[in-house]
């Protein structure tokens, strides 16, 4: 209309809401969805025609639906957003339906145990203590996620996995590769192959000599191919690794913005835990919410999706939902009374490195702070560059000092 702000709050229907106006807030328009068109269709940005789910309840609705699909790969790359689906990769059971994500669930259940997670625990510990005295040495300011937030999940899987450090470079190259929204096709492809291929020849390697680690525990089971284990391998280290290193980055910067809440955790240790899940629920890094394909015809309170359809379930707005939150759902509040968030997902494919996840972000949260009491950004946070071009919310990099 030529006079309205370009950072207009409102929604433009038939989209996709972009463009954040707080740096740890989703777009303005989830809220006018919510209120007015909580289930809303739009062409994507890729042109592939679905809806949004903007709403807490909705989105559980549709993540524990088995008539909605987690594989939205095509046969060919650039084909018609409704071309028919490939299948997914080996061993990748985040785009798995059915009894054959279940299959490979309950693997990883199985090594995913409580004794394992305990004993990973004083491991997590040493890793963090470590990068907090490399970084003690240094003089500030310091890039955080290089110097503390990228390499504690990095080095963490790698204990997980049985992966040694020396490799853990090229690991952090290739997952971000695979993660950039701006790389181009072939980028991915090749970073992807270059994961498979690495953790194919470790797989061998824990065939002949097994150690107490989850890829030793899936050869030892004796379930899956080379392939499959090569797969599973390169998920945990996608999946695991720039999402607990965004939450411990953007975390850390948003405590510093928010100091009375960050004095009031300092000052009581007990609030480390409702203060991680907050920051989980506040932050929902997975941005962009999780896609679903529609398998058949679905009614959705009054909506008739059709199938071939996808539907994005919005973590980030389902999080502001005052009707879940119902205490100022856009405010930091550490002292917030639990309730069950989305950050993690829901149904089936819920996040299975989540007690791995909290572990992690405990430890690094509490001997950061406690390390540097006092720690402050090096730049205004305005300038702290964010990472709206990723899947995986977060900051590209984290100028801090003491
Ligand atoms: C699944 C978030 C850390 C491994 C998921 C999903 C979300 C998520 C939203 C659901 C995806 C979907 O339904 O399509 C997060 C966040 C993390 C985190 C925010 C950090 C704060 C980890 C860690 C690991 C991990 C540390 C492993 C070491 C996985 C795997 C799946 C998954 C394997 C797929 C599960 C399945 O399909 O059944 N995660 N995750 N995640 N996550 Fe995480």
């Amino acid at each position: 209309t030529g006079n309205q702000p370009t950072t207009s709050t409102r929604h433009t229907p038939g989209t996709q809401p972009m463009g954040r106006t707080c740096p740890f807030s989703p777009p303005e328009g989830y809220r006018t969805l919510r209120e007015e068109d909580p289930i809303t269709p739009v062409t994507f940005p890729d042109g592939a025609k679905g809806w949004v789910v903007s709403r807490y309840a909705d989105v559980r609705t549709v993540l524990a639906d088995p008539r909605f699909g987690a594989n939205r790969r095509r046969v060919r790359p650039g084909d018609a957003p409704d071309a028919p689906l490939a299948p997914p990769p080996p061993g990748m059971f985040i785009m798995m339906d059915g009894p054959e994500h279940t299959r490979f669930r309950r693997l990883l259940t199985g090594q995913f145990t409580v004794r394992r997670m305990q004993k990973l625990a004083p491991a997590v510990e040493q890793i963090v203590a470590d990068q907090l005295e490399a970084m003690a040495g240094a003089e500030g300011p310091v890039d955080l996620l290089q110097a503390f937030a990228l390499p504690i999940p990095s080095l963490v899987i790698c204990e997980l996995l049985g992966v040694p450090y020396e490799d853990r470079a090229e690991f952090q190259e290739n997952s971000s590769m695979v993660l950039r929204l701006e790389a181009s096709r072939d980028e991915v492809m090749q970073a992807q192959s270059a994961m498979n291929e690495y953790i194919h020849q470790l797989a061998v390697a824990k065939r002949a000599h097994p150690t107490d680690d989850i890829l030793s525990g899936l050869v030892q089971s004796e379930q899956l191919t080379d392939e499959e284990l090569a797969g599973v391998g390169s998920l945990l280290l996608l999946a695991g690794h720039e999402t607990t290193a965004n939450m411990i980055a953007l975390g850390t910067m948003c405590l510093l913005e928010n100091p009375e809440q960050l004095a009031a955790l300092r000052s009581d240790p007990a609030l480390m835990d409702g203060a991680v899940e907050e920051l989980l629920r506040y932050l929902t890094i997975i941005q962009y919410g999780l896609r679903r394909v529609a398998l058949e015809d679905v009614e959705l309170d009054g909506h008739r999706i059709e199938a071939g359809a996808t539907v994005l379930a919005s973590l980030s707005s389902g999080n502001r939902d005052a009707t879940q939150f119902p205490d100022s759902p856009d405010a930091l509040d550490i002292h917030r009374p639990y309730r069950t968030h989305l950050a993690f997902g829901h149904g089936v494919h819920q996040c299975i490195g989540q007690q791995l996840a909290r572990v992690e972000m405990k430890a690094a949260l509490s001997a950061l702070f406690d390390r540097f009491p006092t720690l402050r950004l090096a730049v205004p946070a305005d300038q702290v560059p964010m990472r709206d071009d990723m899947l995986i919310y977060g900051v590209h990099e984290l100028p801090v000092t003491w």
